[in-house]
């Protein structure tokens, strides 16, 4: 359909960068909700933002978010061969402390590193696909935090 075609095209690019593009994402979710650094475990509590966004804990999560979008974006044909995956990496986040409401943060952060990235190519239609995509996930990382 469409909704893949865009998801699919766009990603195309984005993933050959992934890291960049996951910092660019992250960077905002902090912005969006600084509390959410402390999830992240460093060597001291005083370093800098900047420190924590060089650090390499903050920077192997981003690989592994990044990760996830990848393969729901090769498995948009068959979401649902990902739901044992999502389900457990649910249950993670509610272990480390992550509230799932912080994934809808996400979200947003995600459609703006988007919105930076493509451009003018960031229409409301790939919008709204993108959106759709990432909420099937959530969807399903949130029954696993709460089972
Ligand atoms: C693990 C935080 C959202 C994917 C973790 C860990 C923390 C964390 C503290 C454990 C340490 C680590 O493995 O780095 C957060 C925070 C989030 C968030 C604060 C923002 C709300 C997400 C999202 C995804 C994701 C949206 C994917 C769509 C992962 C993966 C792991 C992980 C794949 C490794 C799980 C494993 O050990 O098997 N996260 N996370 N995270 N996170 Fe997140």
């Amino acid at each position: 359909t469409k909704d893949k075609e865009l998801i699919r095209g766009s990603w195309e690019s984005l993933g050959k960068n992934k890291v960049p593009h996951g910092v660019v994402m992250f960077s905002r979710l902090f912005e969006l909700d600084p509390a959410l650094l402390n999830l992240f475990h460093y060597g001291t509590n005083c370093d800098s933002t900047q420190d924590r966004l060089a650090s390499p804990e903050f920077l192997e999560h981003v690989t592994k978010v990044m990760l996830v979008i990848d393969a729901a974006v090769s498995h948009l044909d068959d979401l649902h061969s990902l739901e044992d995956f999502l389900l457990n990496l649910g249950k993670k986040h509610q272990a480390v402390g992550v509230r799932t409401q912080s994934f809808a943060a996400v979200g947003e952060s995600l459609l703006y590193m988007l919105q930076c990235s493509l451009g003018p190519a960031y229409t409301a239609p790939l919008r709204q696909a993108w959106l759709n995509m990432y909420s099937i996930v959530v969807a399903v990382m949130s029954r696993g935090y709460a089972e």
